[in-house]
């Protein structure tokens, strides 16, 4: 406290230390954080692929920020519920987010979400990016893509598809899948797609297009059988499964992950947080992991804060317009 600090009146000692305090907190705040263990929020059920990728890059952020990384997973309506706690949170870095292009599309799907997209979030980097892979439960009757397509046209309204939610990957990659065969699904909707792989092992559901993290291992191990793949080219972890459009259906379908804290967080907060998670994403044993469930971690070229800021914003624009030329028209939240 400065000599004569009390000599002063009330409202001027209430006055000089709102000034310090302005001047002061931002940098002062940054410089110390983080200063308790970080919350990153995964928006679906844990076994899911936002959960395992969250697990794997908290642990390998939790070493270089100095203090736990704990994933909490907050799951409904598509990943909106966890998308909302987030919004509502200090910004202060103490809690994030880990979610994928659902984020972006959500406006164009619901409109109540409570928050304005484009505002709301801070971005903190790119994380990875993978396709989709269709897969049936084991005893589905067709044995390739070709068959469960030709399936599919026949019988669709009698086959089971689960998905995470309106808005989640795995329901625009079913949603996709129906207006290519032009029929439509009996559709199961779950908190995630960890639930619902496990109802597919299960053979508790017929389909689901789940994101190559969590599709591949199942695959290999024998618990589900892979139709095709929605990327370009055939996965190396997966050399015998088609893609989609080589099976004679065109779902092409990409996707992302990004971490993000609320908007209004300081810089400097923001940059210790994108350095964490650039030295996560270089680390062989990231890298070797994503690698063996057909996922890739972003190009070094954008891993800044900048580049993940510009892609949110053309994928918020992006999907306003394929799904308002698809007809779709947002919904109250529920
Ligand atoms: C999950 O982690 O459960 C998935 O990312 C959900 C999805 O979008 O399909």
């Amino acid at each position: 406290m400065t000599p004569g600090f009390k000599t002063l009146t009330s409202t001027r000692r209430a006055a000089i230390a709102a000034l310090l305090a302005f001047g002061l907190s931002a940098p002062a705040a940054a410089q110390t954080f983080p200063n308790r263990p970080i919350t990153m929020i995964v928006p679906f059920a844990a076994g899911g692929p936002s959960d395992v990728i969250a697990r794997l890059l908290g642990e390998h952020m939790s070493r270089s920020l100095g203090q736990q990384v704990v994933v909490e997973n907050v799951a409904g309506a598509g990943g909106t519920a966890g998308a909302k706690r987030l919004v509502a949170s200090d910004a202060d870095g103490h809690t994030l987010l880990i979610h994928h292009l659902a984020l972006a599309a959500a406006p164009a799907l619901y409109n109540n979400l409570g928050y304005e997209t484009k505002k709301a979030f801070a971005p903190i980097g790119l994380v990875n990016t993978g396709p989709m892979v269709i897969a049936g439960k084991m005893t589905l009757g067709p044995a390739d893509a070709k068959a469960f397509f030709d399936h599919a046209r026949k019988q669709a309204d009698k086959l089971t598809i689960a998905h995470a939610g309106v808005g989640s990957n795995s329901h625009l990659c079913a949603t996709l899948m129906s207006q290519a065969l032009g029929v439509k699904f009996a559709q199961v909707a779950y908190r995630g797609t960890g639930p619902a792989m496990n109802d597919l092992v299960a053979g508790q559901v017929d389909v689901l297009c789940d994101q190559s993290t969590t599709a591949v291992p199942q695959i290999q191990g024998g618990k589900i059988r892979p139709y095709a793949v929605t990327s370009a080219e055939r996965l190396d972890v997966l050399p015998d499964t088609p893609t989609s459009r080589e099976a004679g259906i065109a779902i092409d379908m990409t996707i992302w992950h990004g971490i993000y804290a609320p908007a209004g967080t300081p810089d400097a907060t923001l940059d210790k947080l994108n350095k964490a998670l650039s030295a996560a994403l270089k680390e062989p044993s990231v890298l070797d992991r994503f690698k063996a469930v057909g996922t890739s971690a972003f190009p070094q070229g954008d891993w800044t804060r900048a580049a993940h800021a510009k892609r949110f914003a053309d994928e918020v624009d992006k999907w306003a317009k394929t799904l308002a030329a698809a007809g779709v028209k947002p919904q109250g939240l529920n």
